[in-house]
């Protein structure tokens, strides 16, 4: 796969966030979370954060506008040059138009798109134990990928908390916000002959290695 800009698709709880993670740090292309950058923002209390903070509480997605401005400063930065790992963007079909639209006016080649597919039980299952570490954003699981010490990152010692919108409720909300926003975008890339999908069950490592062959790595 020669493209620069991998959209990691997929339902809460696919594991995008892990694999991405793990793809970025073998590789000199940064992960790129709008997630994660949404959270930094409410916890910063920053305009950004203020304004999707209700939002993602409630498990509904924060407006495109919002969105769009975010990524274009994200792309436009140089560590974004070589190319990306995309993680929970674009999952909306303005989104996606405007990725294709951004990339062109970067001079940059079309984004391709790796579908994550993981059994509904088993996204509700794996949400219900993820931990995430405060300081550096590391995502554990109480049961696959337990912490070596309760409630402190193995990484960085800091403090792992449970993400608000995975409590039951919201992370219902969430499966239903994807089903009707999110997965019309497998159609899109599929069009484009631009989509692989990739089982997403079985262990950390046999994901990882089934997204390395999609990506053209082994
Ligand atoms: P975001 O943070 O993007 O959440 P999401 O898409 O719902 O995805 P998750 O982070 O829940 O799951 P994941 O697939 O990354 O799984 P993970 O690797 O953590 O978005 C949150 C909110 O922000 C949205 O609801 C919305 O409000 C807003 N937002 C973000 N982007 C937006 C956008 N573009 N537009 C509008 N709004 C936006 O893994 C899950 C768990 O499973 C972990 O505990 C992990 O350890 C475990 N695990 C991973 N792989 C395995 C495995 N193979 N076996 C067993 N366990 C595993």
């Amino acid at each position: 796969m020669s493209a620069q800009t991998v959209v990691l698709l997929g339902p809460p709880g696919a594991g995008k966030g892990t694999q991405a993670a793990g793809l970025a740090a073998e590789s000199h292309w940064p992960h790129i979370s709008t997630g994660d950058i949404l959270r930094a923002a409410v916890a910063a209390q920053s305009p950004l954060g203020l304004q999707a903070n209700g939002f993602m509480e409630r498990g509904e997605y924060v407006p495109d506008p919002l969105i769009i401005d975010l990524i274009k400063e994200r792309m436009a930065a140089p560590d974004a040059r070589g190319g990306v790992f995309l993680d929970g963007f674009p999952r909306t079909a303005p989104q996606a138009e405007m990725l294709d639209q951004l990339l062109a006016d970067l001079g940059r080649q079309p984004a391709v798109a790796i579908l994550v597919e993981v059994a509904r039980a088993e996204l509700i299952a794996r949400l219900s134990g993820r931990l995430t570490c405060q300081s550096c954003q590391r995502i554990y699981q109480l049961t696959s990928q337990p912490p070596r010490h309760s409630g402190i990152c193995d990484v960085c010692g800091g403090t792992l908390i449970q993400r608000t919108d995975d409590q039951p409720e919201t992370v219902a909300r969430r499966l239903a916000v994807y089903d009707e926003k999110t997965a019309p975008l497998i159609a899109f890339y599929e069009q484009g002959k631009r989509l692989t999908a990739v089982d997403g069950m079985g262990s950390q490592d046999q994901v990882a290695a089934r997204l390395k062959e999609a990506i053209g790595w082994s």
